[in-house]
This record gives structure tokens, C-alpha cells and sequence, in this order.
């Protein structure tokens, strides 16, 4: 179930497993195209599995490693405080070719997303216009409804299990107040008393309540410490925060390169354009305030895993600048300008101008998310140290390689570094059918 249902990566996300599905194709002005999960780490990447008796690498598709949920076997359904249906949702994102939105019309048509919440203070005034199915009533019957909406998706839907993803706008922080939001219980009572609860919190602890794992898309701090303290009560996955898709995601290789060749990376330059909703509504200086964190912790386990090159404390300038541009769409431009300083006084500059659709990048990561947590969800393990079996720990951060600002269990390591966020996934399911974690030491051809 997707909140936000309506919006580009909502629409874009449907209309692209109705399309792999429905095996569609349609002409473009480059000739024909067919429908693919490009950019899915799970439907398009692989993974090794060593060596075989030639001495070749022989590598399978991530999907096949494991017994995954195929896209086919998802059912969609979800929220968005606009009532579009999500053909006329899928139109209005103009991401999509016409000769595919043309034959996906009368699939998406019948889709229409549940009212939701809207909170105005949470996102830009600017997405007031759209907000035209709502839930009414009080925080708690609010959280009642969405209760309902999850029970009523999967006993119509004769579902196996729901798993409730954020990829609404991005909210305003949510103060952290002792006493308001910082254990489980408190939470709920403020719910109850009707106090300030975020939108996504609202969805985030409805999900819990209900079993179903929350994976948070966006940059805010939707996972307040009571939600964690919520999740790991029952036993239900959390995952955030912020779709790790472009910038972020060159980002996290480039500076890890930098860095791990024992370059001193002294400035990163961020600079965006995009003239979607998401960037309308990130033109609002609160909104923007909590995508510039969310984008800028992304090197900071990367300068702390090097001390000869950087003093405690010491850390290269990172300024993030998005501006909206609404010509542009769903078209994004990013570019970036990274410095570093070479031996004897050297200076390496690298500049970088990107330019994709921005919900073609995160519709297939929103996928991997859905798949690889529910693969997690039946996943057990021992340790030496407890015989018993045991399951992930309720915030999972294994799903880092997808998110820009990981969340991870309180007092574990953030991992931001893209190759270490990529091997962490691809070792754990080597685990799980019974091969060693891949070390990449490639040593039977380095003997004689
Ligand atoms: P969008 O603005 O097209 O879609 C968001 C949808 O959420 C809209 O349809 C809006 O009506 C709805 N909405 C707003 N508040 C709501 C609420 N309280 N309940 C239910 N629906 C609500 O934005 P887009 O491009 O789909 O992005 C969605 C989110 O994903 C944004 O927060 C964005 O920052 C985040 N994101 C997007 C990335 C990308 O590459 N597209 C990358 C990383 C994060």
C-alpha cells in the first residue's frame, strides 16, 4: 500500500508492473521499447556465485538466488489526499510515454486512492490545491481508518501480507519532544489526546498496529524514537529514510572512491533543478530544510573511516541547493562539483551534470524495498551465543543500498558507502543458501 499513491512515483511504480505484466511495448521516436525493471537491483541485477570448473565467474540474476515474491503477485493499493484515479494520476505525472499511458488507461482507470490524512503544516501550502480526499476527525479516528483501509485491502484482496510504503511529499520535521514522541507509549497517548503527530508518523504507527512493515520514502523523521520503540514491541520492520536514486547515489560511489584512493575531498557541491510536485513542494524552505539532511549525511561514515586524512571532527563542506523549475518536470538536473586535494598542493576537481526522470529511478528501488523486506520477513538465523532462532532486528538496515539516510538499529554503525551497502544484501542472501560471503580475493588466479 502506497501513501501517496497518486503521485509521480505512486503512479509511475503501478503503471510500471502493470507493463512488465501486461509484457507491453509501444513506439517511441527511437523505435520500439518494451517494458523492463531497469534499475531494480533485484529484477536486473546479478550477483556471483564463484567460479566455475574453467575458472570463469558464473553469475545468476539477485532474483533467482532466493525464493523472492515475483512484481506480478503484487496487488497495489493505497492513499493520496488527492482523488485522482491513477490514470489521470499517471497523466498529470507526464512521465510516461503516451503510447504506454494510452494502453495502460484502462487498467489504471478503476484504481482510485483512499482518503487520507493531511495535516497542512506537515508540506507546502503550495499542495493545498490538491488535497481534496481526506480522512476527517480526530488524530485517533484517523488512525482507526487507516487501520481499517490495511484490514480491508488484504481480506478483499485475499492477501498473503501488506507492506505500507511512504512516497508522499516530504513533511517538516517532527520535533522530538520528551514526553510527546519519544517512547511507544507516549506516542499513542498522543494520538489519543490529539497532540502533534506527523501524517507519516499517523501511517507509520497504523502499519505497526497492523503487522505490516513501514518503509519510509521520504526525508523526514517519520520514524520517531516511539515508532522504533513501537516496532520492535510487535515485531514489525521498519526501513527509511529517502529513496537513495540519483545524486545521492553517485554521491555515495564517488566519494567512496575518493576517499578509499586516499584523496582529500575538502568540498561537495549539490546542486538540483526539477519542476515536478515533489520539487514544488520542496521550493518551501521547512520541506527543503529535511531533504538538505537527508542528502547531506551521505559521506559521513565515509570521512570517519579515515583518520589519516581527516582530523576528529574535520569534514569536507557539503552544500545541497534544489530549486524548482516547473518547464523541466520530472526531468531532473543534477550537478555536482566535487574538490579534492592531491599530493604536494595538487587540486582534482570533478564536475558532474545529470539529467534522468526522476520516478523512472525511484519506481524500481521502490520495488526492491517491497521485495527484499518481505524476503526479510522470513528469514531466520542462529548464533553461536543463542541457540535460538532469530530474525532481523525491527529496524532494518539492510535495506540501506535503497535508502539516502539509512536508518539503522540505535548504536549500529550507519553504512552509507554504496559497494559496502551492495555486498552487505548480496552476502546475506549467499548466507542463506549456505555459500561464503564473497571476499573478492579471487585468489585461485593468483597461484601459479
Ligand atoms: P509527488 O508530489 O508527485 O507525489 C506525492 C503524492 O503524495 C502526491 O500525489 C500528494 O497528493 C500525496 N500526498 C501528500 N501528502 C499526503 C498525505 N498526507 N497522505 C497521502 N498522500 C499525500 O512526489 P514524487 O515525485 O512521487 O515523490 C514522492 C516522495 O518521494 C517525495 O517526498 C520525494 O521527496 C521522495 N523521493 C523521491 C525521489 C525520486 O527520485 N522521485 C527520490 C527520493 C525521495
Amino acid at each position: 500500500m502506497l501513501v501517496g499513491w497518486g503521485g509521480n512515483n505512486g503512479s509511475t511504480l503501478t503503471a510500471a508492473v502493470l507493463a512488465n505484466r501486461l509484457h507491453l511495448s509501444w513506439p517511441t521516436r527511437r523505435g520500439r521499447k518494451e517494458a523492463n525493471y531497469y534499475g531494480s537491483l533485484m529484477q536486473a541485477g546479478t550477483v556471483s556465485l564463484g567460479l566455475d570448473a574453467e575458472g570463469q565467474e558464473v553469475f545468476v540474476p539477485f532474483r533467482t538466488l532466493l525464493p523472492m515474491v515475483s512484481p506480478d503477485d503484487l496487488v497495489f493499493d493505497g492513499w493520496d489526499i488527492s482523488s485522482l484515479n491513477l490514470a489521470e494520476a499517471m497523466r498529470r505525472a507526464q512521465v510516461l510515454d503516451w503510447g504506454l499511458q494510452e494502453q495502460l488507461w484502462p487498467h489504471m482507470e478503476a484504481l482510485h486512492p483512499r482518503p487520507s490524512v493531511y495535516i497542512p503544516e506537515f508540506i507546502a501550502t503550495n499542495q493545498s490545491a490538491r488535497a481534496d480526499n481526506l480522512i476527517p476527525g480526530t488524530r485517533a479516528q484517523q488512525l482507526e481508518q487507516i487501520r481499517r483501509d490495511i484490514r480491508d485491502f488484504r481480506s478483499c484482496a485475499g492477501l498473503d501480507k501488506v507492506i505500507v510504503l511512504w512516497t508522499a511529499n516530504t513533511e517538516r520535521f517532527c520535533e522530538l519532544v520528551p514526553g510527546l514522541n519519544d517512547t511507544a507509549e507516549n506516542l499513542l497517548r498522543t494520538i489519543e489526546l490529539g497532540l502533534e503527530v506527523s501524517p507519516s508518523t499517523l501511517f507509520a504507527v497504523a502499519s505497526i498496529l497492523e503487522g505490516c512493515a513501514f518503509l519510509n520514502g521520504s526525508p523526514q523523521n517519520t520514524l520517531v524514537p516511539g515508532a522504533v520503540e513501537l516496532a520492535r514491541q510487535h515485531r514489525v520492520f521498519v526501513g527509511g529514510d529517502d529513496f537513495k536514486s540519483g545524486q545521492t547515489k553517485v554521491k555515495s560511489v564517488l566519494v567512496d572512491f575518493l576517499i578509499s584512493s586516499g584523496l582529500k575531498t575538502m568540498s561537495i557541491v549539490s546542486y538540483n533543478h526539477l519542476g515536478n510536485n515533489d520539487g514544488q513542494n520542496l521550493s518551501a524552505p521547512p520541506q527543503f530544510r529535511s531533504k538538505e539532511v537527508s542528502k547531506s549525511s551521505v559521506v559521513d561514515d565515509m570521512v570517519q573511516s579515515n583518520p589519516v586524512l581527516y582530523a576528529p571532527g574535520e569534514k569536507p563542506d557539503h552544500c545541497v541547493v534544489i530549486k524548482y523549475v516547473p518547464y523541466v518536470g520530472d526531468s531532473k538536473r543534477a550537478m555536482d562539483e566535487y574538490t579534492s586535494e592531491l599530493m604536494l598542493g595538487g587540486t582534482n576537481t570533478l564536475v558532474l551534470h545529470n539529467t534522468c526522470e526522476d520516478s523512472l529511478l525511484a519506481a524500481p528501488i521502490m520495488l526492491d524495498l517491497v521485495l527484499l523486506t518481505e524476503l526479510c520477513q522470513r528469514v531466520s538465523f542462529r548464533t553461536d551465543s543463542d541457540p535460538e532462532p532469530q530474525g532481523f532486528h525491527p529496524v532494518l538496515s539492510l535495506l540501506s543500498f535503497l535508502f539516502k539516510a539509512p536508518l539503522a538499529p540505535p548504536g549500529s554503525p550507519v553504512v552509507n558507502s554504496l559497494f559496502r551497502q551492495r555486498s552487505c544484501i548480496e552476502n546475506i542472501f549467499r548466507a542463506c543458501v549456505g555459500l561464503p560471503p564473497q571476499n573478492h580475493m579471487l585468489l585461485e588466479h593468483k597461484m601459479e
